[in-house]
């Protein structure tokens, strides 16, 4: 390697961390898509010639290559507080007046924040009147993000650690789905001291939050509530290139520097207030939430709660109510915490968006996967800026255990992009006569026995050729992520249905234009496009039309991983449940449904026929499989003396953690390497006394890379 290649690769970092940072933390991109992909390959392959160069902060290092076993208990160096609830603006008042009180009993120089109580002794806590203008007086209000809170730790600048709330003294080490989170920063910008502990919270926004549920809805897997869920879930998988697909964002909102802040020597000036902190977190390139405001009083603080109660169905991300945090941080220490939560901040929530209607009727859907789930048809109610008139009812035992019947007055949730829930019903509106629901013993769409099986929720159709499976067939088939057949939409695909010119999706592929243009409202033109899209499609990848088969639990991210492992169907269909298991991120369950497809006659004989039609099956080409695991990692003890010559020791931890692999300060005979940099003492000679095998850091970076197998 020479010195020109190290610049350029320093030089490429820095372009494309500035440019990442443009685009998902500004908001602002400066640099083409393109452009970007070209500089990212050229760093990918500098990196694979000279591994060496590969470090923690790398832009190709977000994802990692190994999925977790399992996620580690760790305990917060500081806890995680959650907020009190306000549900009014008299409540914020009466939070008000207790920390006030607070302060006086602590003796707080309080006269100098707040203007003295006028009424002698009183409690009215409009006679609080803070000192407009006065700094030390005021609030900060930032939105109340709906997502998951995250701590994370830097060290010299690094992203080491990030870890979800838990039980706000322990939670769990999720630290490589939090590194594939575009807008946190691997290493931070500016100065900084040598630790730096940062919370926000992780986020999905309500677009990519709408799109998983549909996906989810497609492959047959249940919905998530709302994005607060779908972004809890999302942060506990254990696969990071799947975290990384599911787009999570987020905003930082709280600082904690070491208490020698000012004896440092980067000569940074530590903030002094919640706003301040903000602002400096935004120097260290994180993304904050720009809606924040300084406010003097509470009455200023009532504006923003009205203000953003409106306006936040605006917004691209769900919030559920504002934080009003006092701003001055000498305040915040002097008042410190009760048992649960600081004094000094409570958040105002929105009220619910919930109102009544009445339940007009229930009816059955069923989807492709033969599910039949019971919907109720509403009085039209105005609801979340939106009028619903239909809510999902899940399946027969929620309907029990709502007890909710025809007739019945309903209390119905909706919030942001959320499906309509019924919450729960009010009997004393009961209408007399109403009969309980009774689950249909027979589909609705094809008329066949329907099954429940025992311990399950879902009453399924399990006719394979009942029209409304079919119908969800074909349309999953045709959807953007699978064959992305433009063209074929529902009421195309029910005509098609109805008349039985399809049956299956191979059908698809001997359609005639004259048997299209036959159909109502469908011309020679649309036909012969339609023709064409069809016939494109049988170019679509292998891993697309295993996701497009619709197998229970097979989404786009699981198909791409078994066609890895599977390159052709003959190898997948000859597949014991284990191999399929056997994959990265693949359970037993997604194994399972898929060994289970695959041994159905009429499915291998719909494979045969799809081959025969021409479509991809995947080839036998060998291809590079990506290693399962670094097995001279996982497991293994690490300790690292001595200074290193191309990265800190906190980087080179993170590292081998990121493997799996753990690290130690002492040597014993429980350590498997040690790590040797310049100006090693005590702990080589005792590793060599040992017998334990010592790495140079270029040995280590090998042995990350899987050379060392
Ligand atoms: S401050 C001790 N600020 O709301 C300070 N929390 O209900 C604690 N949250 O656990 C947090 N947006 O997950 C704070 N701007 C914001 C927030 C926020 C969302 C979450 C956070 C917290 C929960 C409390």
């Amino acid at each position: 390697m020479s010195s020109a290649q190290n610049q350029r690769v320093i030089e490429l970092r820095q372009l494309l961390q500035k440019a990442s940072y443009e685009y998902y933390v500004l908001d602002s991109p400066t640099l083409e898509d393109t452009v970007y992909d070209r500089f990212y390959r050229e760093l990918q392959d500098l990196e694979a010639q000279y591994p060496e160069l590969v470090t923690l902060d790398s832009p190709t290092q977000r994802v990692g290559e190994q999925p977790a076993a399992q996620f580690h208990t760790v305990e917060h160096r500081i806890p995680l507080y959650s907020l009190e609830n306000a549900f009014d603006i008299s409540e914020l008042q009466q939070w008000q007046e207790r920390w006030l009180r607070q302060a006086k009993t602590l003796q707080l120089d309080i006269e100098n924040i707040w203007e003295p109580s006028r009424g002698k002794g009183s409690h009215n806590q409009n006679q609080l009147n803070p000192l407009s203008g006065s700094s030390t007086s005021e609030y900060v209000c930032e939105l109340k993000i709906d997502g998951s809170a995250l701590a994370l730790t830097y060290e010299d600048g690094l992203l080491v650690r990030g870890v979800t709330r838990g039980d706000g003294t322990r939670g769990e080490d999720i630290t490589q789905n939090v590194r594939t989170i575009r807008s946190i920063p691997l290493k931070l910008q500016g100065n900084f001291p040598p630790i730096v502990e940062v919370r926000g919270e992780a986020f999905l926004g309500l677009e990519v939050f709408a799109e998983l549920n549909q996906q989810r809805q497609a492959i047959g897997e249940y919905q998530f509530a709302n994005p607060r869920n779908a972004a809890a879930g999302t942060l506990r998988q254990l696969n990071a290139q799947a975290v990384a697909e599911r787009r999570l964002d987020f905003f930082a909102y709280t600082l904690h520097l070491p208490e020698d802040g000012l004896n440092n020597p980067l000569n940074y000036t530590p903030p002094s207030s919640q706003w301040e902190a903000l602002e400096f977190l935004q120097n260290l390139g994180f993304r904050v939430n720009p809606h924040r405001q300084r406010c003097a009083d509470l009455n200023a603080v009532a504006d923003y709660y009205q203000q953003w109660d409106s306006q936040r169905r605006d917004l691209a991300y769900m919030t559920d109510g504002v934080v009003v945090k006092l701003n001055s941080f000498s305040l915040q220490t002097q008042l410190g915490f009760t048992q649960k939560f600081p004094r000094w901040a409570i958040a105002l929530k929105y009220p619910a968006e919930e109102a009544p209607s009445i339940v007009r009727a229930i009816t059955i859907q069923v989807g492709r996967t033969g599910a039949l789930t019971p919907v109720a048809e509403l009085t039209p109610v105005a609801l979340a800026g939106t009028t619903v008139s239909r809510a999902t009812l899940h399946n027969s035992d929620r309907i029990t255990e709502l007890d909710l019947r025809v007739g019945d007055t309903v209390i119905v949730r909706k919030a942001g992009e959320i499906i309509p829930e019924v919450v729960r019903v009010l009997p004393e509106l009961r209408p007399i006569d109403t009969q309980p629901f009774v689950m249909p013993d027979h589909c609705p769409a094809c008329g066949s026995g329907v099954v429940k099986p025992l311990g399950e929720v879902v009453t399924r159709c399990i006719n394979s050729s009942c029209p409304a499976i079919v119908q969800g067939s074909i349309l999953h088939w045709s959807s953007r992520d699978a064959m992305d057949i433009n063209g074929l939409g529902e009421k195309l695909v029910q005509q098609l249905v109805s008349q039985k010119l399809v049956e299956s999706i191979a059908d698809l592929y001997e359609l005639t234009e004259e048997q299209l243009a036959s159909l109502d409202r469908f011309g020679q033109k649309s036909a012969s496009k339609l023709i064409a899209a069809i016939i494109a499609s049988k170019s679509q990848s292998w891993a697309r039309v295993l996701y497009g088969l619709g197998i229970r639990h097979v989404g786009s991210v699981n198909a791409k991983a078994i066609v890895q492992k599977f390159p052709h169907l003959d190898q997948l269909a000859a597949a014991r449940i284990s191999d399929i298991a056997g994959i990265y991120g693949i359970g037993e369950e997604i194994a399972q449904s898929t060994h289970t497809w695959f041994s159905l006659p009429t499915n291998k004989a719909l494979m045969i026929r799809l081959g025969k039609l021409g479509l991809n099956l995947g080839s036998t080409e060998p291809v590079a499989v990506s290693p399962v695991s670094n097995t001279s990692i996982t497991g293994k003890v690490f300790v690292i003396t001595g200074t290193l010559p191309n990265r800190s020791r906190p980087e080179a931890k993170a590292m081998i953690e990121a493997q799996g692999g753990k690290v130690t300060d002492s040597v014993s005979k429980k350590t498997d390497y040690l790590v040797v940099g310049a100006e090693a003492g005590s702990k080589l000679t005792k590793a060599e006394g040992l017998g334990i095998p010592c790495l140079s850091e270029a040995d280590l970076i090998a042995l990350l890379q899987g050379e060392g197998e």
